[in-house]
């Protein structure tokens, strides 16, 4: 009974793609009980709801609002409905915890960022990566010292994609990476420039192929190539440190975080620099031993945690917003054929 006492009460709009990942794990979770799911599409609502009987099916975001015994609500409708549902649910005084993007553009992530703020409510965005085990061990590493000072990242998200029609590609898939960097270095980039193509949905301009690149201004640069028409799918991230280097390579089934005590060292020798200037260093490679675990049962938890113990999210709303705040750069960048950005 205790522990019924203390779980969240929890309704899920959207019950599409991603939504139906949400549903079961909210239904999963011992924090959390589910008590209703909403999606405007009767069909995809009935499908979703047929395995949890006690689940209410809801065709209106509004009535979900109405209420009292909803506590929280998890929003996984499309990007650009992100911040009006975000709004409606904080003025109605739930939590919400929404999709990534936060929004889609930088005056909607911060007024759903100053909503929650007035009201004391949590607002947390799904960077679901950050609850996964390979960003988790790549951040105590980077912590700890032993990359050293980092010298660039490069990521590549890659495949034949799942075509989103509100957003291109820059606004669907980069924000797994960047959320990953956020996490990782905790500051945003000094500039952003990026360079884009339409092939599939030239009438609307919506890009499918995207390079990123980010300038932290002290010698540290990122990129990240996003696309939905590669024929194969890739998901590396790299971290590049004079120490150490990480390579995260999330399509691996076992050994998905590899650390490599590879680089060059430069001599300090006067003679021996007017001569050969680097000597290469190939050390050992290994693999951390990473807990097996899907990361949104994690999310979805530390989400009810954080209602429930008045923290403040790993992934809140300011993260969320550092987040559109690249994505926007990014994308007025691609606009103007890549010129630099500062933020
Ligand atoms: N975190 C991740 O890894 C991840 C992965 C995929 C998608 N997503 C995000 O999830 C969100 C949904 O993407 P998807 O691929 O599941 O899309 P989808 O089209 O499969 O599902 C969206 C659902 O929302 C419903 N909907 C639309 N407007 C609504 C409204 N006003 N009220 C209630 N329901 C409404 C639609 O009927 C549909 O069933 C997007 O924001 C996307 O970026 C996140």
């Amino acid at each position: 009974m205790q522990a019924k006492a203390r779980q969240v009460a929890v309704a899920v709009a959207g019950a599409g793609y991603w939504g139906t990942n949400l549903i079961r794990n909210f239904a999963a979770c011992t924090k959390t009980r589910l008590v209703a799911v909403c999606d405007i599409d009767g069909a995809r609502l009935s499908k979703a709801c047929a395995a949890y009987p006690s689940v209410e099916p809801v065709q209106e975001f509004e009535s979900l609002l109405r209420r009292s015994d909803v506590e929280a609500v998890a929003i996984a409708t499309p990007v650009r409905t992100h911040a009006p549902l975000g709004l409606a649910a904080l003025d109605a005084g739930k939590h919400v915890l929404l999709e990534k993007p936060l929004a889609d553009s930088v005056g909607g992530a911060q007024a759903l960022v100053n909503a929650a703020r007035q009201n004391h409510l949590k607002l947390m965005v799904d960077h679901t990566f950050i609850f996964g085990a390979p960003v988790r061990r790549m951040k105590t590493l980077l912590d700890s010292g032993e990359i050293g000072e980092l010298y660039f990242i490069d990521s590549v998200r890659i495949n034949l994609g799942l075509f989103q029609h509100d957003v291109n590609v820059v606004w669907d898939l980069a924000p797994h990476d960047l959320s990953i960097i956020d996490h990782l270095l905790g500051r945003l980039p000094a500039s952003v420039s990026a360079c884009g193509a339409c092939h599939t949905d030239r009438q609307h301009a919506i890009e499918d192929v995207a390079h990123l690149n980010l300038d932290f201004g002290d010698g540290l640069m990122a990129s990240c190539h996003v696309n939905w028409l590669s024929p194969v799918k890739i998901r590396h991230f790299i971290v590049g440190g004079n120490k150490k280097s990480l390579v995260y390579n999330d399509l691996e089934p076992a050994e998905k975080l590899k650390v490599y005590d590879r680089g060059i060292t430069i001599s300090q020798d006067e003679d021996a620099r007017r001569g050969v200037l680097v000597s290469y260093r190939t050390g050992d490679v290994w693999s951390p031993h990473l807990e097996q675990s899907e990361p949104l049962r994690s999310l979805v938890r530390h989400f009810a945690e954080c209602i429930r113990d008045d923290r403040t999210p790993l992934t809140d709303g300011e993260a969320g917003l550092r987040v559109v705040r690249i994505l926007d750069a990014a994308q007025r960048s691609i606009k103007a054929q890549g010129e630099r950005m500062t933020l």
